[in-house]
């Protein structure tokens, strides 16, 4: 019982060189746990030219139980030890498999117990209250009776693993399918979906992008071309560099169609998925003609399990981008019909040219300057085209009304606040309540001296005094059939006039300091030949 070496492991010469030889490929490791070293050899010996499933064993030697213990915390990749019961102590190797299935959680290691005295540990009891696999008395390990022990643990172990393999790959799925549907922007699913593409084919993020040479692109088609959302290695500028379509790369574009060509069913199905080597390519076609892909192209090395995961995930991706679209699309067409419905009450007005859009604009600067969040600002400018919307319910005759109204008619104008708060109030959409706010208190004033209730100070919605001050900013600059437009200066001297009158003094200030944005807002959107009209 000799030890041949002070540190608990021991990697024998020729196993070192075996495995040199044998570099590209991953050996089974092996643990040899006896206090006698004969035991160690003869068991090398016996398995010197083993292989198993094209991989060679790789030994790791103890001859201690305490040993044994620290070798099973550095390495959890052991397929099966071969574990003496009796070394320091009579049941040394009881307290190993203890501390490897309880204290390290491992089940994977396939554990053999064997003994020199049955009598010490006899066998039932053994393989009742032990979680081993196997339980032999050493005069049994002959040559081929290793051969068999090792086949048979080996191949437990193999499939535990994929298993075990397959379980956290679709857990990973599962959780990364599930925050994909919960991703509002295609751009973020692109770079989620690459990168966690990337993660399942082992390829790690270096940080500044993936550090080897696989390039990936995710791409949706716009039009009749497709539009790169995201990509890394040498597709990582093309999102940046070209805000614009942006031509699919040949080569994956060919892959696709020879996949199509060989599958001809696979464009009904509406996924194809292109898997050798050198690239792999998820192809989705939605309803209408939504078109998605995404595509990975390098050398790679992924197994039939990470293959059907990828699958799995590049599926849903595609069903994801589809109805980000979809919602996109929606809101899209939500917006636009607001500020139809907006724009068809300012012609009638007369109102024509980009009043509404100036509006929107101004009014979500200042939103955002007074500090409301980017998703507060972005519903007041969609909300704010609103603001006249009840002047849907003006007869004409007043509406249009050329000279100075009477004390009855400008009452009639005045209850456009509450006719627009009233067609709107009872919606649920929030840009439709926010647009119902605006109609309302738009015309209220900082002073309490506005309309319909006279409402003061901060009592006044901060929409209402948001879009009060950019209406009346853009009205005053605007040519309308009353009057001209006002001069920059005369409008910045008025507003100065007013703060704390017509406007919150605060919000006033904001849009003093930045009145060089409202100037290019009005000239991004000024009024080209809009008005035909005399000035009156
Ligand atoms: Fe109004
Ligand atoms: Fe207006």
């Amino acid at each position: 019982m000799t030890k041949n070496d002070d540190s608990p492991m021991v990697f024998s010469n020729e196993e070192t060189e075996d495995t040199q030889n044998q570099n590209s490929v991953h050996p089974w490791i092996v643990y040899i746990v006896d206090d006698d070293e004969e035991v160690h050899s003869v068991t090398k010996l016996a398995l010197s030219n083993f292989t198993f499933g094209g991989r060679p064993l790789k030994f790791l030697h103890a001859y201690s139980g305490e040993e044994a213990k620290k070798g099973f915390e550095e390495n959890s990749d052991i397929a099966l030890v071969l574990l003496d019961v009796v070394m320091e102590s009579d049941h040394a190797g009881l307290d190993v498999v203890k501390h490897v299935r309880e204290k390290l959680s491992n089940r994977m290691t396939r554990i053999v117990l064997r003994t020199g005295q049955p009598g010490q540990a006899p066998e039932k009891r053994v393989i009742t209250e032990y979680d081993i696999n196997d339980y032999k008395e050493k005069t049994e390990l002959t040559s081929q009776k290793l051969f068999t022990l090792l086949s048979a643990s080996l191949r437990s172990y193999r499939d535990m693993v994929a298993l075990d393999e397959s379980r956290k790959g679709l857990r990973e799925i599962i959780d990364a399918s599930a925050n994909i549907f919960s991703i509002k922007s295609m751009r973020q699913l692109a770079e989620g979906a690459l990168h966690q593409m990337l993660s399942m084919l082992h390829i790690h993020d270096d940080g500044s992008f993936y550090g080897t040479n696989v390039d990936s692109l995710a791409a949706c088609k716009k039009g009749t071309n497709f539009s790169v959302l995201a990509g890394t290695g040498r597709f990582h500028e093309l999102p940046e560099t070209k805000q614009e379509l942006v031509g699919i790369p040949l080569e994956v574009i060919e892959h696709i169609s020879n996949a199509a060509q060989n599958d001809h069913k696979a464009f009904e199905k509406n996924h194809i998925h292109v898997f050798n080597k050198n690239h792999i390519v998820s192809y989705h076609k939605g309803r209408g003609d939504h078109e998605n892909l995404l595509y990975l192209g390098g050398e790679m090395d992924y197994s039939e399990l990470d293959k059907s995961l990828i699958e799995l995930y590049a599926r849903n991706v595609g069903i994801a981008f589809e109805n980000i679209e979809l919602h996109e699309q929606i809101e899209e067409t939500q917006r636009e019909i607001v500020y139809r419905l907006g724009e068809a009450v300012e012609t009638r007005s007369m109102e024509t040219g980009n009043h509404l859009k100036r509006v929107s604009e101004m009014s979500k600067m200042l939103a955002l300057e007074i500090g409301l969040t980017e998703h507060e600002a972005e519903r007041i400018k969609y909300a704010s085209p609103l603001h006249d919307v009840g002047k849907i319910g003006i007869p004409d005759a007043i509406l249009n009304k050329p000279g100075k109204h009477t004390p009855e008619e400008w009452e009639v104008m005045q209850s456009h606040a509450e006719l627009g708060y009233k067609m709107l109030a009872s919606s649920e959409k929030p840009i439709l309540q926010a647009g119902a706010i605006i109609a309302q208190e738009h015309h209220e004033k900082w002073d309490g001296s506005g309309y319909p209730y006279g409402k003061k100070g901060t009592d006044i919605h901060v929409y209402g005094r948001i879009t009060a001050l950019a209406d009346v900013v853009d009205a005053l600059a605007s040519r309308r059939c009353y009057k001209k437009a006002w001069a920059l200066e005369d409008i910045y001297a008025l507003v100065k006039e007013q703060r704390g009158k017509h406007f919150d003094p605060n919000m006033t200030d904001i849009l003093i300091n930045n009145f060089d944005k409202i100037e290019n807002i009005m000239k991004q959107f000024s009024d080209v030949s809009s008005h035909s009209e005399t000035d009156k």
